[in-house]
């Protein structure tokens, strides 16, 4: 437990993951939690610092979530933002009340006390606002040190409990100093900003050495940025008690195995390849509906790793890559979504094999792993690798997987990551990838008339994979690609490109 964090309390914002990436920021750990954590356990995990998330909830109404009241009388100071404000109102007395308009967007806000937590300041900023509800009578005890046009009491604090309250959004980028009035809050609480990734990582090979002690542990590594990073740091807690192993599932990239293994060797670790190529294919022979394919992959892959354990001994320990992102959805209030895709994902799996779980990542975002990467000397080209999906060219190979449409598929997709990398575009964009289509259309080839597959080309934008926009690619560079590939490919006499965002399209297209 990290006792020089602060703490966030989720009340469902859009915005609660931007929050404690501001703080980390800044160089100061910190945690997203349940709205209703009890004071109890606050107090055990003794952060610097809570701050109360907004949310889509109005406080005066029935069921409306409310932390822990408890947690006003720890001594610990307080940040209460949009919905974390109105927590605060109506806890101390003040009252809150629908607004006529919404207010969203951009607004000025006067400042009228700069000695706290808008220290620094200038009289007059740009913050973002996004809220139905607002203050009509101040909590008490509390003094006004911001109000706007539409709001009398924007921002609010008790100096001596040293709770503070803000209507509108600091965590978004759009508040032009929000940073500052962070940085003013951590001061106020007191926290160190030594969240720095030396320490990270001095700190985790630590709880490893001692949590593992002499076991073994496990580790299925994809070649992806966050397998690799799990594999370095648990190599550097416990040496050759890690075994790492690495399964061809005969839906890989081109040479993806080979190179693989070798970047395994150039950073020091030996990794264990299972050729189960045969095996996945034939499993999936006949299969066209994409979460059968997702389940039988998931399901092949326990079974592998199930009797790989068998044969070499007893594991206690399996080492995964999950991410903090990963984890958030539980704890958020939010009710769970509906799923849409069920991802399969190596890590998440062979649970079923009791195996005790080392999830060293398990608090950090996808950036913050990559400063990790960056210190352990992983190589750029992993650290900066486009996401892959667990399943692999199954879920690119709409309907029936053969051998020989993989092997379509791979040289297509190679073509296209080769010509987007040359022209520059393979670290701006999220993701670029070929789909074979499940349909053949007429051509002509020199006399001839041909009869023969279509390969798209996808290529999106994204932060975190869950909202994407098509790239515009230069025509020329398309053109390119989709010659070399009429050319290059025996099978494939047409390529499209893919112009749909997501929603309502998805990233992958099974
Ligand atoms: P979709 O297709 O849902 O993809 O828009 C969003 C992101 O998730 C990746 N993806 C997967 N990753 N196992 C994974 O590990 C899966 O089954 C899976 N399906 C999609 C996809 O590549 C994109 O980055």
């Amino acid at each position: 437990m990290n006792n020089n964090s602060i703490i966030i309390l989720d009340f469902g914002s859009q915005y609660t993951q931007l929050i404690a990436r501001r703080i980390r920021e800044l160089n100061v750990f910190s945690e997203i939690y349940h709205f209703n954590i009890s004071a109890e356990k606050i107090k055990q995990i003794n952060p610097k610092g809570i701050i109360l998330s907004g949310g889509p909830a109005s406080v005066y109404e029935q069921n409306a979530p409310f932390p822990d009241r408890q947690i006003f009388k720890l001594n610990i100071p307080i940040l209460g933002l949009c919905y974390g404000l109105q927590i605060i109102t109506e806890i101390f007395n003040g009252r809150v009340k629908s607004s006529h308009a919404r207010e969203y967007g951009f607004a000025e806000l006067y400042i009228l006390s700069k000695k706290s937590i808008f220290f620094g300041l200038k009289n007059k900023e740009k913050v973002w606002m996004s809220h139905g509800d607002k203050v009509i009578k101040m909590p008490s005890n509390f003094k006004v040190i911001g109000k706007t046009s539409n709001s009398d009491f924007a921002a609010i604090e008790n100096t001596k409990k040293k709770i503070y309250g803000l209507q509108f959004h600091p965590e978004v980028i759009h508040t032009e100093n929000g940073i500052k009035i962070f940085e003013n809050f951590i001061k106020i609480c007191g926290a160190e900003r030594t969240w720095v990734p030396e320490a990270y990582i001095k700190n985790t090979v630590e709880e490893i050495k001692q949590i593992v002690k002499n076991d073994k542990v496990l580790c299925a590594v994809s070649g992806g940025v966050d397998s690799t990073v799990t594999a370095v740091l648990v190599n550097k807690a416990i040496g050759k008690n890690l075994i790492c192993v690495f399964v061809n599932n005969g839906l890989l990239r081109l040479d993806e195995d080979k190179k693989v293994l070798k970047m395994f060797k150039k950073v020091g670790i030996n990794v264990r390849y299972i050729n189960a190529e045969n095996l996945f294919l034939k499993k999936l022979k006949g299969v066209t509906d994409p979460e059968k394919k997702r389940k039988i992959i998931g399901n092949l892959f326990i079974k592998v790793f199930e009797n790989y354990s068998k044969k070499i001994g007893r594991f206690k320990f399996l080492a995964q890559g999950t991410l903090y992102p990963d984890l958030i959805e539980s704890v958020s209030v939010k009710g769970p979504s509906t799923t849409i895709k069920s991802h399969h994902n190596v890590g998440g799996l062979p649970k079923k094999m009791k195996l005790k779980l080392i999830e060293p990542l398990k608090s950090l975002f996808k950036d913050e792993v990559r400063k990790i990467g960056e210190k352990i000397n992983i190589p750029y080209e992993v650290l900066w690798r486009q996401p892959f999906p667990g399943p692999g060219l199954a879920v690119r190979i709409i309907g029936e997987i053969t051998k020989e449409k993989v092997n379509i598929l791979r040289k297509a997709d190679h073509i296209i990551i080769d010509e987007i990398k040359k022209a520059g575009y393979y670290d701006k964009i999220w993701q670029s990838f070929g789909v074979l289509l499940p349909i053949k259309t007429v051509g002509v080839m020199g006399d001839k008339r041909t009869y023969e597959n279509v390969i798209a080309i996808r290529a999106v934008h994204s932060k975190d994979g869950m909202t994407a926009d098509w790239v515009k690619l230069p025509c020329d560079l398309l053109n390119i690609i989709s010659s070399r590939i009429i050319n290059e490919v025996k099978g494939v006499n047409r390529v499209v490109y893919d112009i749909s965002n997501k929603p309502p399209s998805t990233i992958e297209w099974e």
